[in-house]
């Protein structure tokens, strides 16, 4: 396969006849991973930025599978709870590639990662709070340490995934210095941190530029001198078919120019590596003529695919019914079967005149997807397959919801 990475994969790219034997042979709604996009879109991520290093953020994406390919391309870890570090772990990150990025962190979290670092896992624990370091040095930690900063500016394509100017990431630009010299005192301080916020494209990558100019002047500053920079992630990716792709050189351009300093440079995309690698497949379960719109109830719903009740977000909704070009096309709110009017997948969407039965694909589902999917009004999780049809995740079925409960079980 190629190392060149082809533009962003829309719905429509993927092969329908292939979508349509994996839902009917594993029923939906069903969540279709390309491992080979993913890996291209690693592979692309080191080449675009060939001085620096490159982790990938495990919360965009953690099912085995991908963190397998992301290792394998020679990616790091950059990890939001000891779960995630774990995970890393197990799917054969080298633990000199795992950052814990430590958010307000429940002890339990400190508890296993600072057993896992005294096992010989030699990671870096990322404070973002002078609490944190005390909590660590409490428990004998003294190994790799990075802080992070609140870097005062942030971009987003929602303000709910803000990150750069909230107040709960990260300690004061103003109280830096001081935390880092306190971090060389627990342990090894090596690096600094920040993080803008998540899917910025656009005229916002100036506020990820300004973010990496403030870090690069920071690490000249604090003593000790800092071997490495995380300037964060947040690489916006395409939803809309009319979106141009993200200029990934130029930003890695644009990145180096702004890092004037002598630190290295590290960079930690999530939804970049793995949005265009997912698509969720979607069968049509009712269809309902109202007042303008046609609601097309779907088995797929906010518990599937939390992102557009969450933050608004557009994903592509196509019809893969053979026939479609036979069909007259109409106004569509598409829904799930959740009982909350956030429940929405699409609207204002222009369909082939849906019928029951008929399959829809949600596109650029790889990031934040299965990941943020849940039981709510006791719906199993979806499984997820590799677009080979190998399973990743097997489908959540009624037992398991029950599974954790006293009792649970019993119905076994
Ligand atoms: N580094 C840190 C410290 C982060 O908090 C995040 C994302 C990333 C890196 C990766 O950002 P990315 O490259 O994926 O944009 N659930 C939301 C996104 C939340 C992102 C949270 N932090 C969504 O579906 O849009």
């Amino acid at each position: 396969a190629s190392d060149a990475t082809p533009p962003v994969r829309r719905p429509a790219d993927w092969d329908t006849d292939r979508l349509q034997a994996l839902a009917e042979a594993f029923g939906t709604p069903l969540y279709v991973l390309d491992p080979e996009r993913v890996r291209q879109n690693a592979v692309r991520l080191k080449r675009a930025f060939p001085d620096a290093t490159v982790d990938y953020a495990v919360k965009a994406n953690t099912t085995r599978r991908v963190l397998e390919t992301v290792a394998d391309a020679g990616l790091g870890a950059e990890c939001a709870s000891a779960g995630e570090v774990r995970r890393a772990l197990d799917a054969g990150f080298p633990a000199e590639r795992v950052r814990y990025t430590a958010v307000n962190p429940p002890a339990t979290d400190l508890d296993s990662v600072v057993d896992w670092w005294r096992e010989g896992h030699d990671l870096t624990v990322t404070v973002g709070a002078r609490d944190t370091l005390d909590a660590l040095a409490e428990r004998g930690y003294d190994g790799r340490l990075c802080v992070r900063v609140n870097p005062g500016v942030g971009a987003g394509h929602h303000a709910k995934v803000t990150t750069g100017d909230a107040p709960q990431f990260g300690v004061p630009f103003d109280r830096a210095t001081e935390v880092c010299g306190a971090a060389a005192d627990v342990g090894a301080f090596v690096g600094l941190h920040a993080h803008v916020g998540s899917g910025v494209s656009g005229e916002e990558l100036s506020a990820h530029e300004a973010l990496v100019a403030r870090m690069a002047t920071l690490a000249d500053e604090v003593r000790p001198a800092p071997e490495f920079v995380s300037v964060g992630g947040g690489f916006g990716v395409p939803y809309h078919r009319e979106d141009p792709p993200l200029d990934l050189e130029a930003v890695a351009e644009a990145t180096r120019e702004a890092f004037d300093c002598d630190a290295r440079l590290v960079v930690e995309p999530g939804r970049y590596v793995v949005a265009d690698a997912g698509v969720l497949l979607t069968e049509v379960t009712s269809v309902k003529p109202t007042d303008g719109t046609t609601v097309v109830g779907v088995d797929a719903g906010m518990t599937t695919l939390l992102r557009p009740a969450m933050y608004d977000a557009y994903h592509e909704i196509r019809s893969l019914s053979a026939d479609v070009d036979d069909r007259s096309p109409e106004p569509c709110l598409v829904a799930g079967p959740v009982c909350e009017t956030s429940d929405v997948l699409g609207e204002k969407r222009v369909l082939p005149a849906p019928e029951r039965g008929d399959l829809l694909s949600v596109g650029t589902a790889g990031a934040y997807g299965y990941e943020m999917a849940s039981t709510y009004n006791s719906r199993p999780r979806p499984a997820v397959v590799t677009l080979d049809g190998d399973t990743v995740v097997r489908r959540e079925t009624l037992a398991d919801l029950t599974r954790l409960e006293s009792d649970g079980g019993a119905a076994e």
